[in-house]
């Protein structure tokens, strides 16, 4: 019952005005969100590296209100980028963006979310790696996936993400489920409406398998973003019997969320990518995490008040 309230305040500029300013939140916070700046992240990105895991980077920040925010948005990735060309990790370490935050639901956004994303894409391809473009809210995805597109006619390795609750996925996934492209399967952490989205846990769960099953039978390469212990021991199951190999499919997990997880599946040899968020507009992301998991709410809740 709470997540779609906790989903709606994370949508409010009154409410993120007011988590953003208390006093505890930041530490709270930083259980997801690791780091403001690069020079944060940085000893984060070693430390998790040098454990066997890999990392997808993102610089959190969404729905941004002017041009000039796109700019910054593709500035702050290069300097990401620059700092990870000095570490030489490849694609041990790739991005991850959000197209609203490179403007894409300004006037004229597709393009100049298109063009700022474009020069990201360059910057990685040229240290040997690449970016995956998140999915946002369902009215976002037509243009997600046309950018995705004219992006992979020059970088074919160029990720981007597809959700489970909605309706519309599965055949999303049978027309990317082909040689060469990499789709990273999520249950979705939007508040979607009923005409667009299985609004029921048992539901979502048997589409994810639904898709999961057709992106290992395809010729892509499947990216399982989930925590859900049940899906995970399902994705392996349905890699075997598609006869794929461990370096042919990968798990992803966010940051803060089981870690000890992470390296058990990365200690069975498995790829196991962690999705790492920093920066300083954490509050779309944070308040996402929160809705997931009500128990993170109460605990959150409490902070404030033995504060
Ligand atoms: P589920 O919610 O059923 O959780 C399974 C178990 O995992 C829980 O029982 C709990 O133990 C643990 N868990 C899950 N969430 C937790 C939390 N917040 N705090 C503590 N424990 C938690 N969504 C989207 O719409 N667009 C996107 O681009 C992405 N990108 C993305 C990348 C990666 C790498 C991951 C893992 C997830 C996303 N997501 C996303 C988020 C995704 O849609 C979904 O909301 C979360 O992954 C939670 O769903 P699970 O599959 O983990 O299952």
């Amino acid at each position: 019952m709470l997540g779609p309230v906790i989903l709606a305040a994370s949508r409010s500029d009154r409410m993120r005005r007011l988590i953003s300013a208390a006093p505890v939140t930041k530490q709270v916070v930083d259980r997801f969100i690791p780091g403001e700046t690069v020079d944060d992240i940085v000893p984060i990105i070693k430390d998790l590296t040098g454990k066997g895991l890999e990392l997808t980077m993102d610089v959190v920040g969404e729905d941004i209100t002017t041009p000039e925010q796109s700019h910054a948005a593709r500035d702050a990735y290069l300097a990401l980028i620059d700092r990870l060309a000095v570490l030489d990790l490849g694609e041990q370490v790739e991005m991850s963006v959000k197209l609203s935050m490179f403007g894409q639901a300004l006037e004229g956004g597709h393009e100049l979310a298109l063009a700022n994303v474009r020069q990201v894409v360059v910057a990685a391809a040229a240290i040997g790696t690449t970016v995956t473009l998140d999915a946002e809210d369902h009215t976002t995805l037509d243009s997600m996936f046309a950018i995705h597109e004219e992006l992979r006619k020059d970088f074919p390795q160029t990720g981007c993400v597809i959700q489970a609750y909605l309706f519309r996925t599965e055949a999303d996934a049978r027309r990317l489920a082909a040689a060469g492209s990499r789709v990273r399967l999520v249950k979705g952490a939007y508040k979607e409406p009923a005409e667009v989205a299985y609004q029921n846990k048992h539901e979502i769960d048997k589409a994810y398998v639904r898709i999961l099953k057709i992106l290992m039978e395809g010729e892509g390469y499947p990216m399982i973003g989930s925590h859900d212990p049940r899906l995970i021991s399902i994705a392996q199951e349905l890699a075997h019997r598609a006869g794929r190999k461990p370096d042919e499919y990968e798990f992803q997990m966010l940051y803060g969320i089981r870690g000890d997880e992470h390296l058990r599946l990365a200690a069975e040899g498995h790829r196991m990518r962690v999705y790492t968020a920093y920066g300083t507009d954490w509050y779309g992301y944070f308040m996402r995490r929160l809705a997931e998991k009500p128990a993170n709410l109460r605990f959150f809740v409490r902070s404030m008040i033995s504060k």
